[in-house]
């Protein structure tokens, strides 16, 4: 009796093992690794905050026709959390850990590993300067070889070779993959030329056939975990349960910058939190902002209180059992925030300062009041519980449910 499930068990083992198997699809598939470190001063919400303005007054400097000349009085720091892919550049290449931001849309490289010119490099005369909520770099732009996975190349990538940068411990660079005119006014003297990113020439060499990102990233107890996945020109049916919602690019302002979209979240069966209005969806920031009247409700709805030490809302054990589940409802369809998933990992509170053994929430204030034309930031957090489709082509960012969306990993 015993003999044939016990076979098919090695059979199953022996097939997982092998290294030789790929899925032949033709999406190429990027590992990303998360990582938890909170180093230097400021806490996860100070990095959120700062990120969430500087979102804004990105957007804002852009719809004036304006470099963003706003640098942030407060001093630099690490990012607490971030997904990283390694990303290849050079012939030979060298190997660089950036940060994946759906927010941004330069890629660079030479805040750790420096930059090794080899002979595809090529200088092309522009200077480079990116400003970021808790950063920044700047540098010269080049054209090199960028490749990704297995052998993936784009033999010519605009890339920023930074000479110098704060705030950016830990990582190489980043991977800007937001929508192309997030670049302008970062070259000079080409300011208003834009920089295609690399997707873009993906797409534009034929290498994908949509101009198109998706991104898998899991719930985790571990301060690094290579548990992400992001693909270009494809989505990875294997990392979604269900149908994929799709929701039109908001055209609200300043919102409509970035990978923006309307939605309105509920909490519980009938309290309102947040009428419909426009925000973004983006990778960079961790915790899930919405605005300081909305922040209100909720916490009104949750009895949570402001937790000095993280900056995070807190609730004590009764509150946290009584906790209803949080409905962002995106395009008629609601993604449901389960109380799990509105906490952050337990097994990681003292990894941001917290207590041990107390609930931190990971939905907090994007700082200004509702009508501001971004009013929430759908962060890492919400998209650990979601799959999250980026489609320039058709104008579209897409969500779909998980094996992880009503996990208890937290
Ligand atoms: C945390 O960041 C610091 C500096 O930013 C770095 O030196 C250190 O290696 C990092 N630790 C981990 C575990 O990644
Ligand atoms: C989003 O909401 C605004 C009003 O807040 C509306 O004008 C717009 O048509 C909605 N839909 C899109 C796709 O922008």
């Amino acid at each position: 009796m015993f003999h044939t499930p016990l076979a098919l068990l090695a059979l199953a083992l022996a097939a997982s093992a092998s290294p030789v198997l790929q899925v032949r699809d033709n999406l190429v598939r990027l590992p990303m690794a998360k990582r938890v470190n909170l180093t230097g001063s400021g806490s996860l919400l100070d990095h959120d905050q700062l990120r969430a303005q500087y979102l804004r007054d990105q957007a804002n400097a852009l719809l004036d026709g304006v470099p963003l000349s706003i640098l942030s009085d407060v001093a630099a720091t690490n990012k607490v959390v971030d997904y990283v892919v390694n990303v290849r550049v050079g012939s030979p290449a060298t190997t660089y850990s950036l940060l994946v931001d759906t927010g941004s849309s330069n890629t660079w490289v030479g805040a750790g590993k420096a930059y090794v010119p080899t002979s595809s490099s090529m200088k092309t005369g522009d200077r480079v300067s990116v400003t970021y909520g808790s950063g920044s770099f700047s540098g010269s732009e080049f054209i090199d070889a960028v490749s990704f996975g297995i052998d993936l190349t784009i033999p010519k990538q605009s890339i920023g070779v930074a000479s110098s940068s704060t705030g950016f411990g830990g990582v190489d660079g980043i991977i800007g993959i937001g929508p192309v005119d997030l670049t302008l006014n970062t070259l000079s003297p080409h300011s208003r030329s834009t920089i295609p990113t690399v997707t873009d020439n993906l797409f534009a060499q034929g290498t994908i056939s949509q101009n198109l990102v998706a991104v898998s990233f899991e719930p985790t107890q571990q301060r690094t975990n290579t548990n992400g996945e992001l693909t270009f020109g494809g989505i990875d049916q294997s990392k979604f349960t269900g149908s994929i919602t799709y929701a039109p690019l908001t055209t609200v302002s300043p919102a409509s910058k970035f990978f923006g979209i309307n939605q309105s979240i509920r909490y519980g069966t009938s309290t309102p939190i947040l009428s419909s209005t426009a925000g973004i969806v983006d990778t960079g920031t961790t915790l899930t902002l919405i605005s300081t009247d909305a922040l209100t409700r909720y916490m009104a709805a949750t009895g949570a209180v402001s937790d000095a030490r993280t900056g995070l809302l807190r609730l004590t054990n009764a509150q946290f059992a009584n906790l209803q589940s949080l409905f962002f409802n995106i395009n008629g369809v609601n993604f449901e925030l389960t109380p799990n998933a509105q906490i952050w990992p337990r097994a990681l509170n003292t990894a941001i300062g917290g207590d041990k053994k107390s609930v931190y929430l990971i939905v907090n204030s994007i700082g200004t009041s509702t009508g501001k034309g971004l009013d929430f930031i759908n962060g890492m957090t919400f998209l650990e519980r979601f799959y999250s489709v980026y489609d320039t082509t058709n104008k579209r960012v897409g969500f779909a449910t998980t094996l992880f969306t009503n996990s208890n990993s937290n």
